[in-house]
């Protein structure tokens, strides 16, 4: 069983426009491949939400800050291709950069508010990046639902925002973060650690779990993220490049734990830069 590939965007809509005609709703995973665990449970979500479920794989420059970084990312197409033929999705879309970006493109979708800050403080451009190509996904599949991890928290409310701003009609599907067992958070990016770093980056899941019991608990909030930040200097993080508690809603900074929050960090373990978030609410 294999999953078919698709890279023209006219074929695209003909394929998309006869599940339509069948009367078939239809979910897309947008994806820049390396497919883990954490995007596999993305594709589970959408098989049981959708009758159809489009998986697509673009490494789309415009959202990496570093030539190096955008070079270095790994492309592993038909690895990705038999990780998904399991799972029954029904498309693999693999547009090439000049489908995506073709000579003379000049448009950027850019959101303000939620994007500002946390990630889009220290990745200057890279919201601009994701809102997009993400704006021509959805435009491209025409999908009902489309699937988004809880761990790029920012990004799933900067997606939220541009849907409703730009009244595109998909429902987005946030989906809760896929962890290790020892509660790293799965990410491409966990495969650079050296054997010694991945023996350490668990403890930010852990601190960040700990931190956040202690605020529903009452601890004063700035008091309990300075004692977060020195936990994860002592537990051998090079430097914590944010660590904050913002509304859920809105991604507004918090100092009192008045509404459903979440707290946020991205922290660099030698070379590897690790992004986690965990739910803090008050108790009733
Ligand atoms: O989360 C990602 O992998 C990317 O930011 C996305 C949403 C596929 C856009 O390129």
């Amino acid at each position: 069983m294999s999953v078919p590939i698709e890279r023209d965007v006219a074929t695209l809509r003909q394929k998309v426009a006869a599940w339509r005609r069948e009367g078939l709703t239809i979910g897309v995973v947008p994806t820049m491949g390396a497919l883990h665990e954490g995007h596999l449970s993305l594709v589970r979500s959408a098989l049981d939400r959708a009758d159809r479920v489009i998986v697509t794989l673009f490494v789309n420059p415009k959202q990496f800050n570093s030539a190096a970084d955008l070079a270095a990312y790994p492309r592993t197409e038909n690895e990705d291709a038999a990780k998904l033929a399991p799972l029954g999705a029904h498309l693999l879309f693999c547009p090439d950069g000049d489908a995506m970006y073709p000579p003379g493109f000049a448009t950027t979708v850019s959101v303000t508010g939620v994007s500002e800050g946390l990630c889009g403080a220290h990745r200057p451009g890279h919201f601009d990046g994701v809102s997009t190509v993400v704006t021509k996904l959805l435009l491209q599949t025409g999908a009902d639902f489309a699937f988004f991890g809880e761990k790029d928290f920012q990004q799933l409310q900067v997606v939220r925002r541009l849907v409703a701003d730009l009244n595109i009609p998909v429902e987005i599907v946030g989906c809760p973060t896929v962890r290790e067992e020892d509660g790293l958070a799965l990410s491409s990016r966990n495969l650079r650690l050296s054997a010694e770093e991945r023996a350490v980056a668990p403890a930010l899941a852990g601190i960040l779990s700990r931190t956040a019991d202690r605020i529903e608990n009452g601890a004063s909030v700035g008091e309990a993220l300075a004692e977060a930040r020195d936990a994860m200097a002592s537990a051998g993080f090079r430097e914590v490049e944010y660590l904050e508690l913002r509304g859920e809603d809105g991604l507004k900074p918090m100092m009192t734990l008045d509404r459903p929050a979440r707290l946020l960090v991205a922290a660099w373990l030698g070379e590897t830069r690790l992004i986690d978030n965990v739910r803090v609410a008050p108790k009733r």
